[in-house]
């Protein structure tokens, strides 16, 4: 088969609970169901990206043992071997563990420490065997965080639809500017707009202000609130493979349409 070109997103905002890890999952299932090949990196001590996959036993048994993300930072390997399947077709993980609460502790003592993910993921890039590899980035802006956009082309930051959803994107926007000093390739895709409640007036006005960053893409997909979301991830399932006809599921597919064409467009 032949070789692949894998583009890498980070999913990131320092704003806690903006629907970094729902989409990060969702929007992974639905590329790997429109054939794409998907690797998922959860980069996250939280272990939601791997919950949303797998159920709590598994997922603790993962951050337990010696097969996560922390392991193979903690000692610089290549992760290749970190990589387990999920159930289901085209759709890997890299899981995460609970340790990764210290990972900045374990950075601070390494050379060169900004591109220690990006050295891991060298060998399954080379490989051709991914179309995307996303990584969910926690609600941080340390030296984590900066490993995970050294190592991507793109970032995707998922924006809520309230008053403090908006209030940190500006600062996020003129904190990208600063990564790319050290990460020259990274581009932020676009922001996607999530929680979206249509019995309140201040979503339209979330999407009104960021369409006044002229220069900053905002996806034309809205993620609005749906309960089946929630369900969902307590059945450890991506929406898409839980309830088919929900309106999420036929959101986050049509932002796996728009997310695949501009990355694309833009190669
Ligand atoms: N469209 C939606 N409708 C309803 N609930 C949602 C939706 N998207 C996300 N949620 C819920 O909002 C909460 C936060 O979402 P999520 O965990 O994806 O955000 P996050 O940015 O990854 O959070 P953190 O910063 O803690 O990592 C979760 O409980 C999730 O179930
Ligand atoms: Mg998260």
């Amino acid at each position: 088969m032949a070789k692949k070109t894998t583009k890498t997103i980070a999913f990131t905002n320092n704003k806690g609970g903006s629907g970094k890890t729902t989409t990060c999952a969702n929007l992974g299932y639905s590329l790997s169901a429109m054939g794409r090949k998907v690797l998922l990196v959860d980069g996250d001590m939280q272990l939601n990206l791997s919950l949303s996959f797998f159920g709590e036993d598994e997922v603790l048994q993962f951050a337990a043992g010696e097969k996560n993300l922390y392991n193979a930072v903690k000692k610089e390997e290549d992760l290749t071997d970190y990589v387990v399947h999920t159930p289901y077709e085209n759709l890997d993980l890299i899981p995460s563990s609970t340790l990764m609460s210290g990972i900045e502790f374990e950075l601070f003592t390494k050379w060169q420490r900004e591109t220690i993910l990006n050295r891991g993921l060298k060998k399954i890039r080379e490989s051709g065997v991914y179309d995307y590899i996303l990584i969910d980035a926690p609600p941080t802006l340390g030296g984590w965080v900066m490993n995970i956009l050294c190592t991507s082309d793109y970032c995707i930051l998922p924006v809520e639809a309230s008053p403090w959803g908006l209030f940190g994107v500006a600062n996020m926007f003129e904190f990208l500017e600063n990564v790319k000093k050290v990460a020259p390739k990274l581009e932020l895709l676009g922001v996607v707009i999530t929680k979206m409640d249509a019995r309140k007036n201040y979503g339209k006005q979330t999407l009104e202000v960021l369409k006044e960053f002229s220069e900053v893409t905002v996806f034309d997909t809205v993620i609005r609130v749906d309960s089946e979301i929630e369900w969902a991830q307590d059945h450890s399932k991506p929406v898409m493979a839980y309830k088919k006809s929900a309106r999420s599921a036929g959101e986050y597919l049509e932002l796996a349409k728009e997310v695949d064409k501009n990355v694309r467009r833009s190669r």
